[in-house]
């Protein structure tokens, strides 16, 4: 798919069919994730996939999350603050990785959610309990992917508004 046609096709998907997404797949979207730009090339991310039952139930009560009950493959995004160059920016750095997974997600047909998580403190607390990740780690944004169930239609979100020339 044309980089310009993804980005302005894609959407946030909530209901995935129960069709396994596959190794090539996940292969596929976590090497968008780590050629993403980031602050000095630091690369201050790291990734666990979840595919367990289990565990992804865990996550259906974080809040609002009841749709995570159908994801397949969910990737929590964390940052390490110990790999930085420039102390700070691992959030940008973090939310370039996760947005390559989305546009890779559906450029192969996969359908992607990113659900938040840092800064808001209790899901950072729980995200940390249910998939032991260490004090030094901070769980970012949790990307739920599957096959899709829905097909939703492009947005056009263009304001003209928004844009100021040389000056605000
Ligand atoms: C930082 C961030 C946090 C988000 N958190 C959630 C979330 O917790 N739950 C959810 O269902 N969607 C979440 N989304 C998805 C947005 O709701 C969605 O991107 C937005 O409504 C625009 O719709 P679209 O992605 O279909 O274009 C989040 C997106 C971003 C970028």
């Amino acid at each position: 798919m044309e980089t310009i046609k993804a980005i302005m096709t894609r959407r946030s998907i909530r209901t995935w069919t129960n069709e396994p997404v596959s190794e090539e797949e996940r292969r596929i979207i976590m090497a968008a994730a780590m050629n993403a730009p980031s602050a000095a090339d630091a690369r201050p991310w790291c990734f666990v996939e979840i595919d367990d039952r289990d565990t992804i139930g865990a996550f259906t009560e974080l809040g609002g999350t009841e749709m995570l009950a159908e994801s397949t493959y969910l990737v929590m995004v964390c940052g390490d603050v110990s790999k930085e160059i420039y102390p700070g920016f691992w959030p940008q750095d973090c939310s370039c990785a996760a947005q390559n997974m989305q546009l890779a997600a559906h450029d192969i047909g996969i359908g992607a959610v990113w659900v938040a998580i840092y800064p808001l403190e209790e899901r950072v607390r729980k995200c940390r309990e249910v998939l032991s990740i260490p004090d030094s780690i901070t769980p970012f944004a949790l990307l739920a992917m599957g096959v899709p169930n829905e097909v939703l239609p492009p947005e056009d979100r263009y304001d003209e508004s928004r844009r100021h020339q040389n000056k605000w």
